[in-house]
């Protein structure tokens, strides 16, 4: 009988270090989740302390590594043959000359560097800014905090040697090794994005060094190997290859299978995000989506990122019925009529990325009458994030997305099947769920085990362990209704803008 080989997909989040054990047929042996927090010092910041992403990190191996029984065998040190790595995107890790950590992380959910913003698009100019990067100059991007450090806290700038991303900071503590993937790099717009490199003429505007910048890699290829000292620390193999892995979004759509051009990932995360893979860069001309490297060699991504999703549904159910499940909150819903009665709900809770990148964007139900009850409040809820939703795809179709042949749906919200309709309802579109619902951690597990060489790519590997479960198709009626009230729902915010002040 051959010995089985497993991979780890270590994902740094936001809220927590999640890591996954996965055998080299795909099959998901365990997770483990340890769960931190951030701070909040001042209104829009938000940072976080890197030692919490490392005692997570080993928290999270040591309780994934605890003997599993399969059969009659555990998962022994040594038959974990690859670490794959994701995490948060864009958020700012500045350590010195000796690799200490300067400053708390900056994160992508802080919302600090609007003049910096500015300051990108006056030096750069902004259409060559988004010609070069893909990207416009957004808040929850790294290089304006950069910025953002050079101006207010000149005497970190001048210690610093070393730029990373949340991820590669555990990179640097699991191999001692700078290194940093291209999917993850392009999301700190300091890169040529058709090139997959660091961009001199950025580097140059915002005077960044770029020997404070690592080395570049292609999401499965290996950037160093486990040190004696992290394997004592984690219970692994010193040698034990890391790979490059690539950003959350991208892992995660490693793990859906969303890495091919023609099929589109959809998730209902907290965050809301439309995801096409690219065999070329294409770019949005105004910058209102994001377009990235993909974590798989040679292709490319454009993604719609909406910040209030899955979120917009806590938010009320936490607020109006924090003793209902989610399902008894969403049944009554679905005897509400499409269209919720006239309800309308703009689901900007955290500000916005897409369409309209507005920090200072809000919610907002709109036609709220004597009655409507919270079974409306629902129905509306889940259908603006349906709208909020459909303007990335617009987006993506109006900037030459290549046909879609297949929507895969993912993410907590998923789970909901009204939600699942009222998408494809939205859309006019079919949706299919998948079997790999692990996300993140899982894409860059399937990363790892195409290092090793048990699959000969990342779409091979895809094809062999993500199946269809289960299909949604639109409804014409429906559908017909939701074409009118997307257009009343697109006039929305550019009546309300004027009300969204800072708080
Ligand atoms: C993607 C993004 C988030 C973060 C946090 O652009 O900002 O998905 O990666 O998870």
């Amino acid at each position: 009988m051959s010995v089985k080989s497993y991979f780890l997909g270590i994902d740094v989040s936001t809220t927590a270090v999640k890591a996954l054990l996965m055998d080299d047929t795909g099959r998901v042996i365990a997770t483990a989740a340890s769960e931190y927090g951030y701070e909040t010092l001042h209104p829009l910041w938000c940072e976080q302390d890197p030692a919490l992403w490392w005692n997570g990190t080993v928290a999270a191996v040591h309780q994934v590594m605890r003997p599993t029984d399969l059969g009659k065998s555990v998962v022994l040190p040594e038959s974990v043959v690859g670490i794959g790595l994701t995490g948060q995107m864009h958020g700012l890790v500045l350590l010195d000359a000796a690799g200490e950590v300067l400053r708390p992380a900056i994160l992508w959910n802080d919302q600090r560097t609007a003049e910096q913003c500015d300051e990108m698009c006056a030096r750069l100019g902004r259409e060559n800014l988004i010609r070069i990067t893909g990207n416009d100059a957004l808040t929850g991007f790294t290089a304006p905090k950069i910025l953002w450090v050079q101006q207010n806290e000149p005497q970190i700038w001048e210690r610093t040697r070393h730029i990373l991303l949340p991820k590669d900071t555990i990179r640097y503590r699991l191999t001692g090794e700078y290194a940093m993937d291209v999917a993850d790099g392009s999301g700190t717009i300091l890169f040529d994005l058709r090139r997959r490199s660091w961009s001199g003429e950025m580097l140059a505007a915002l005077d960044i060094p770029a020997a404070y910048l690592p080395p570049l890699f292609e999401g499965p290829c290996t950037t160093g190997a486990l040190t004696e000292d992290a394997a004592r620390t984690l219970g692994l193999i010193a040698g034990t290859p890391v790979v490059a892995g690539g950003g959350d979004q991208e892992a995660g759509a490693v793990g859906c299978g969303a890495v091919e051009e023609g099929i589109l990932s959809l998730s209902l995360g907290t965050s809301g995000v439309v995801f096409a893979s690219l065999d070329r860069p294409v770019i949005e001309p105004h910058g209102r989506l994001h377009a990235f490297c993909h974590a798989v060699p040679g292709k490319w991504h454009l993604m719609g990122v909406m910040l209030s999703a899955a979120c917009s549904l806590r938010w009320l159910r936490d607020t109006f019925a924090p003793d209902k499940s989610y399902d008894d909150l969403t049944a009554p819903a679905a005897e509400v009529p499409p269209g919720s009665d006239g309800l309308l709900f703009l689901p900007y809770l955290t500000g916005e990325r897409t369409p309209h990148a507005d920090p200072l964007a809000r919610g907002a139900f709109t036609g709220l009458s004597i009655r409507h009850g919270m079974a409306h409040l629902t129905r509306a809820v889940l259908e603006g994030v349906a709208f909020g939703l459909r303007d990335g795809f617009e987006l993506m179709k109006a900037a030459g997305l290549p046909t879609v042949n297949q929507v895969r749906v993912t993410g907590g919200g998923a789970r909901s099947a009204l939600w699942q309709q009222i998408l494809a309802d939205v859309l006019d579109c079919e949706l299919v769920s998948v079997n790999t619902t692990e996300g993140a951690a899982y894409g860059a597990a399937l990363l790892a085990a195409v290092g090793a060489g048990v699959w000969p790519d990342v779409p091979s590997a895809c094809r062999a362990v993500v199946q269809m479960t289960g299909s949604v198709t639109p409804d014409a009626e429906r559908v017909s209704v939701y074409k009118g009230l997307y257009t009343r729902y697109g006039e929305l915010y550019p009546a309300l803008k004027p009300f969204f002040k800072e708080n």
